[in-house]
């Protein structure tokens, strides 16, 4: 016995903390360099409690593989203790009946106090808590390389005009103006942030969140989508299928000028050691400086079986929503805390804009949830315009008009 245990055996302690200690399987796709060391400070969250993570990460950015070997692993009833699931899917999954009951650590922590209202709604299924959120993520930004930019004697854009002035001085210094991966993903979220960009945050929230016919099919979407096309004729021959990361590392390097990607490509720039402001700048994606579209990571608990692993599941939902963890855990992921009133000291200059343009867009009105990652409509749906947008952006034959009459078409056979 080493001389803690004994202390601990003559105190009476041991048996208790051994009967606590459980298991945590944390189904997630953190995989990228940033996403790894992000997803290691939870990991020595949980190994510090004396829990044992049992690490279930699929490989895929945006989750949509992840998502599939979920649904394989809670259809033969073996679920992992927590899923990396956001948005309305949380609300798919509780209707099943697959979700615990995390009240009982929500109440004795007050999330209910520590969350925006917004947030703390889409935690919850019929007023209970089923899953616990991690942080906020900002869609709409733009990355770009001043060394690039700088070579090419371009200014780093703030409107679409700028932005394809932009592109095409880097084109002709030799740089690729944008780096972009393939992937629908992908696709969709440079779309949503032209969406956003071009037709402003009512037209955003009209025709992509509240899915009106009419402003799906409209002389703005027309403008969109001209737009968003645009934006490809400036990408490179290898984008297709390109992990989103690789494309970050092409702005790291100075292959590349400019991604439109959320912040957890910070992540990367950071995990490469490079500094905002210096190697790399952060700006809102053209057009959506006073917009927000949000992105919340979160972890679906899933109902689990045995006193011991069920206390590891609520260690973790605790755990997660602390200080500590909100703290390291985003300094590393690229994202801010989502727990309210932390102390952001520690954060950079990206951060401090992400947290503040959340709490302005919150009160404009201008705060809007990412289709592409999950946030605004039922995953089905999200599905069928993602495949629709892709399409588009894959097909130089498909006109506007054409794919403006299938995303209509999308929307409404998939309700
Ligand atoms: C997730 C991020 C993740 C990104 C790329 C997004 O949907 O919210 O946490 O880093 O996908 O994998």
């Amino acid at each position: 016995m080493t001389r803690i245990s004994v202390a601990l055996a003559a105190a009476g302690l041991m048996g208790a903390t051994l009967a606590q200690a459980g298991e945590v399987e944390v189904l997630h796709w953190w995989t990228s360099g940033g996403e790894a060391k992000a997803a290691a400070e939870l990991k020595a969250m949980m190994q510090a409690k004396g829990h044992t993570w049992k690490d279930f990460a699929v490989a895929g950015g945006g989750g949509d593989a992840a998502m599939t070997v979920l649904k394989s692993r809670v259809v033969s009833g073996n679920p992992p203790a927590a899923a990396q699931i956001k948005g309305p899917s949380i609300q798919e999954w509780a209707r099943e009946g697959a979700l615990a009951n995390m009240d009982a650590v929500a109440n004795a922590n007050k999330w209910d106090d520590l969350l925006p209202p917004v947030i703390a709604s889409g935690l919850k299924y019929e007023g209970h808590y089923v899953a616990a959120p991690v942080n906020v993520h900002r869609v709409n930004w733009l990355w770009a390389n001043p060394e690039a930019f700088k070579k090419a004697g371009a200014k780093v854009p703030t409107t679409w005009d700028e932005f394809f002035v932009a592109a095409e001085a880097l084109k002709k210094a030799g740089v690729i103006p944008v780096a972009h991966g393939g992937q629908n993903w992908q696709d969709f979220t440079t779309f949503e942030s032209v969406a956003l960009g071009v037709g402003g945050a009512d037209f955003y929230k009209k025709a992509l969140v509240q899915l009106d016919p009419g402003s799906l099919k409209s002389a703005t979407m027309e403008k969109v989508l001209t737009t968003f096309k645009k934006v490809k004729g400036y990408t490179d021959a290898n984008a297709p299928g390109r992990d989103w990361n690789l494309a970050t590392a092409m702005v790291i390097k100075g292959d590349a000028g400019m991604q439109l990607m959320g912040d957890w490509a910070k992540g990367e720039f950071l995990a490469a050691g490079k500094v905002p402001g210096k190697d790399f700048v952060c700006v809102a994606a053209p057009g959506t400086a006073k917009s927000y579209t949000y992105n919340v990571d979160s972890f679906a608990l899933f109902r689990v079986k045995g006193a011991d692993n069920q206390k590891a599941q609520q260690d973790f939902a605790q755990a997660i929503m602390s200080p500590e963890f909100q703290e390291v855990f985003n300094l590393n992921k690229g994202s801010i805390p989502v727990r309210l009133n932390m102390n952001l000291a520690k954060f950079d200059s990206c951060a401090k804009t992400s947290a503040t343009d959340f709490v302005a867009s919150s009160k404009g009105g201008s705060l809007v949830p990412s289709i592409a990652h999950g946030m605004a409509v039922p995953s089905a749906t999200e599905g069928a315009i993602k495949d629709v947008v892709s399409q588009f952006w894959n097909d130089d034959k498909l006109t506007a008009t054409v794919v403006m009459d299938r995303l209509v078409a999308a929307v409404k056979s998939s309700k």
